[in-house]
């Protein structure tokens, strides 16, 4: 994907300016080192953000501000992926280049329709599963831009895990969580749902929203307003803060790009590092997944207190001595 950018720029299918190019959504590896002018990476995800910033790239969570053309990587979400497209039109001067590279994976082909219906799309160079393409940039389409919607009294934006309404899985979790107390941590915050229901309990003296997409953690921002809230925009699988007498989660189990237990199971050993001697980490999964590896390397007794609609509810308690905290 990244030599693809590089190989149709090298080429004639797209050009760019030696100027300000806003380059929205790449992932960490992106290949951006030889894009002529001055790249501005917009990334929100906290993990390819700091890994983009690392590599001494200028990198923001959230498109502003103008430029002189944008190059867009498509995601695996379409609404995030035509966002991109409408917030890289609206941050270019009208007949600047607008770059779009994608992979099949991530429904390149369809963007490619829907582009070249609004667009004057030029040569497309396909390579390695994917392509890439440019259009002289003009306003997109209203509803490729969206404003924030409301589900269920909540504010949630396009490309936001479970942008649509409450999350099954998380409804499920929500039945368990009422009886927590103290100081307690969302891994995986999303647009807040999880939070606001930990902070239906008075006996919860404070609950830390962890979410690694800028985007869904100001959402929560919007959607839980009690002063006990508190809002980190990090890793959850390297944070470090706590410690905390309960965790609660419905782990990620995929990333952008890919499904990845991995991930999930390196929340389970973060919940283990977070939590107090004694702590409590309640969580929910599809039921296929397999977690019960890691809970019980990492916890010292682990019990179902739910299995229904094909996701399960687990509670897992620390001893005095945690592995994640070594
Ligand atoms: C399955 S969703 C659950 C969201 C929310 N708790 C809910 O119930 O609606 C998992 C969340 O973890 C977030 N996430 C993914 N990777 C992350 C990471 N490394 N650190 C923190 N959050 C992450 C995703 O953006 C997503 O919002």
């Amino acid at each position: 994907m990244t030599s693809r950018l590089s190989l149709a720029l090298a080429g004639d299918a797209v050009a760019l300016p030696e100027r300000r190019i806003l380059v929205l959504r790449p992932p960490a590896d992106a290949w951006l080192s030889d894009l002529p002018g001055t790249p501005v990476a917009v990334q929100g995800f906290k993990p390819d953000h700091d890994a983009l910033a690392a590599r001494g790239f200028e990198v923001v969570p959230e498109a502003g501000g103008t430029a002189d053309a944008a190059v867009v990587f498509l995601s695996r979400a379409k609404a995030l992926s035509l966002a991109s497209i409408a917030e890289a039109c609206a941050a270019v001067p009208e007949g600047a280049t607008v770059v779009v590279d994608g992979q099949k994976t991530d429904g390149v082909d369809s963007v490619l329709r829907q582009c070249r219906k609004m667009f004057e799309v030029g040569e497309v160079f396909s390579k390695a599963h994917g392509k890439t393409f440019s259009f002289p940039a003009k306003a997109a389409p209203a509803d490729w831009s969206p404003p924030p919607a409301r589900v269920a009294g909540f504010v949630t934006r396009a490309g936001v895990f479970s942008a649509d309404g409450i999350d099954r899985g998380s409804a499920l979790l929500a039945d368990h969580v009422g009886g927590l107390s103290g100081r307690v941590c969302d891994l995986g915050a999303g647009w807040g749902y999880l939070s606001a229901q930990v902070l239906a309990s008075a006996d919860v003296r404070e609950c830390t929203l962890v979410e690694a997409e800028h985007a869904a953690l100001a959402c929560a921002r919007e959607n839980v307003t009690d002063p006990r809230a508190r809002f980190v925009w990090a890793d959850a699988t390297s944070w470090t803060g706590g410690p905390f007498d309960a965790v609660v989660s419905n782990p990620p189990f995929h990333t952008a790009r890919r499904a990845d237990p991995a991930l999930g199971r390196a929340f389970i050993v973060a919940a283990a590092r977070l939590l107090a001697p004694r702590g409590r980490l309640l969580m929910v999964a599809n039921r296929h997944l397999p977690y019960e590896e890691t809970l019980k390397e990492y916890f010292a007794t682990i019990q179902v207190l739910d299995d229904r609609d094909g996701f399960k509810v687990i509670a897992a308690n620390t001893t005095k001595r945690q592995r994640g905290r070594a």
